[in-house]
């Protein structure tokens, strides 16, 4: 990469980054976890009794609504762009911190560079400004969900500190 610099997303980012969002999942479904289909931007259906993925045509405005709503929620959940040296937006990333369990726990939501931008550091620079936000905010217990065939991303996570340690499963 020339040149980026990693900085909170505005709220008239959304459509860029929902853009770049559905343009990747749509053509990389394996990137959809139980996360998308509960929150109505995936779908998963048993076929031969294979479990596939796809997108749900409904993405945009449930993706849109959760963006929004992280967005919107500065002390619960953070958004962060990563921007060109020509100002165009070329990844973002999602965690939130969630308050239902004992302890408030970090999940990172998504990590996402836009093809044409990656393996020049982007991906790790967004994915340590959601750790270093979770830090701020003294969490330390931070998780992170993919789906189940998005291989890359796995080995990706590992490399960085990440460990399996659940797996899901869905009544067919
Ligand atoms: C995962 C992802 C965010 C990494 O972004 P990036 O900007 O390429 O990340 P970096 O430049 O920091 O690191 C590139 C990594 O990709 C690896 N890589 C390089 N070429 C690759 C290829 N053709 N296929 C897979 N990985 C490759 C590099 O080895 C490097 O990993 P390493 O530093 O551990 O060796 C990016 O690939 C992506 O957006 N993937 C699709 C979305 C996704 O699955 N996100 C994770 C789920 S939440």
């Amino acid at each position: 990469m020339k040149g980026f610099t990693v900085v909170p997303a505005l709220v008239e980012d959304e459509h860029a980054m929902c853009d770049i969002f559905l343009n990747h999942i749509s053509t990389h479904t394996e990137y959809i976890s139980h996360g998308e289909i509960q929150m109505g931007v995936g779908e998963g259906k048993f076929v031969d009794g294979k479990f596939v993925t796809g997108v749900s045509p409904q993405a945009r405005h449930y993706w849109m609504k959760y963006i929004h709503g992280n967005m919107t929620d500065p002390e619960g959940a953070v958004v962060n762009k990563a921007v060109s040296v020509d100002g165009e937006i070329i990844g973002f990333c999602v965690g939130e911190i969630m308050e239902d369990g004992a302890e408030p726990f970090g999940m990172v939501c998504d990590v996402l560079v836009k093809e044409s931008s990656r393996t020049g550091g982007v991906g790790t620079a967004l994915l340590n400004s959601v750790l270093e936000w979770f830090r701020n905010k003294g969490i330390r217990d931070i998780y992170l969900e993919s789906g189940l065939a998005n291989h890359s991303a796995h080995e990706y996570f590992m490399r960085r500190g990440f460990v399996k340690v659940s797996e899901i499963y869905k009544l067919k």
